[in-house]
């Protein structure tokens, strides 16, 4: 039935508790949302003959979400993917922040929006079901300058799309990236790869990456490479070809610079086909990229839902955001927020089936 159901999930070390919202559309798609992270759990979309299988992949407790190093299906903040060195400049100072993935920041640090208690307001009005959550990241949180007040709004509609909407404003200067995490496996989160999946991305460029995943700053073109999603191809079709690109990552694991006609409007940014069960999500942004992970590093090492584990390529993420390392890279669109400004972004899952 359309609404919003509320349960306790866990509790954190403090004695905070955590909670799960069920978000039911009048659609069939079904979401269960937790305080922790604002992750989202599960999602449940039914496939070409109305069958529901949950198509993200993430865990059963919040154990295992505390100890997640794969952000499955988490709020990123302060700043998604990477910044060199986990350092930056702006207006003449100099700032380090917490450094989580070698010398780089990465997914906002140690203890980054996926791994704090959001407070979280449900909601029910005419276009669909939802949730407001907010976080107040204080002033030097992982080493950022300024007080960020947070506000992300998760509205599953009644014609099965999960709205995203980011809101931020600061007091200070600061960089700003948020996007959210989850892998899908349109199968059903069947713990096998994701390689048959078909994939097309509005990009007809790339940010190309150095050995350790950081941008060169660079934007190529990716015709004629196995980047080229500008008409659909099978994830795995060239996946293994000898590419540099390719090897640095273990396969895709790169930021597409979207094609759009001015900076703000909502765009197609990807399709996903999965073609034995006709499931299909297709995501809509006002970003500036999204970076396609073919999930190279899972290898199976942990437990995750059902007692299930994630051999390599099992989930696929697409994360709409601006460029990794935007804040040493001044040629890429900026991520600075500051004083008087609001930070505003939207992104759209729309949940489809289509023939094979
Ligand atoms: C992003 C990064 C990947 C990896 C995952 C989380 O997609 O680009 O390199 O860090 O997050 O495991």
């Amino acid at each position: 039935m359309r609404g919003v159901q509320r349960e306790p999930f866990g509790t954190m070390p403090d004695g905070e508790l955590v909670e799960r919202f069920t978000l039911t559309g009048a659609g069939g798609v079904r979401a269960a949302v937790l305080s922790y992270g604002g992750v989202i759990q599960s999602l449940f979309a039914p496939d070409r003959h109305g069958a529901m299988a949950d198509v993200v992949l993430g865990y059963d407790t919040l154990e295992q979400y505390r100890g997640d190093r794969s952000y499955l299906g988490a709020l990123v903040g302060r700043y998604a993917n990477r910044i060199r060195d986990g350092r930056f400049s702006l207006d003449g100072h100099d700032y380090t922040l917490a450094r989580n993935e070698g010398t780089s920041h990465l997914h906002g640090g140690i203890r980054g929006f996926d791994k704090v208690v959001w407070s979280v307001e449900p909601f029910e009005h005419e276009r669909g079901v939802g949730l407001v959550l907010g976080h107040v990241s204080p002033d030097g949180d992982e080493g950022y300058p300024g007080t960020l007040i947070v506000r992300v709004t998760y509205t599953l509609t009644d014609s099965n799309a999960l709205v995203v909407e980011y809101l931020a404003t600061t007091d200070a200067p600061t960089p700003v990236n948020l996007t959210q995490h989850s892998y899908f496996d349109l199968r059903g989160e069947s713990g096998r790869d994701i390689l048959a999946h078909e994939i097309e991305l509005a990009a007809s460029q790339f940010t190309p990456v150095d050995e350790t995943l950081l941008p060169t700053g660079e934007l190529r073109d990716v015709r004629g490479t196995p980047f080229d999603f500008t008409t659909p191809h099978p994830i795995g079709a060239r996946i293994a070809d000898a590419d540099e690109q390719l090897r640095f990552s273990g396969g895709y694991d790169h930021n597409f610079v979207l094609d759009r006609m001015d900076d703000t409007s909502l765009v197609l940014a990807a399709r996903v086909h999965e073609p034995t069960t006709g499931r299909g999500v297709d995501v809509f942004t006002t970003e500036p990229g999204i970076q396609f992970y073919s999930g190279n590093f899972f290898d199976g090492s942990f437990v995750a839902k059902g007692g299930r584990r994630y051999p390599r390529r099992s989930g696929l993420a697409l994360e709409t955001q601006h460029f990794p390392d935007s804040p040493n890279q001044p040629s890429f669109p900026s991520t600075v927020l500051r004083p008087g400004h609001e930070l505003r972004s939207r992104t759209e899952y729309h949940f489809v089936v289509r023939p094979s």
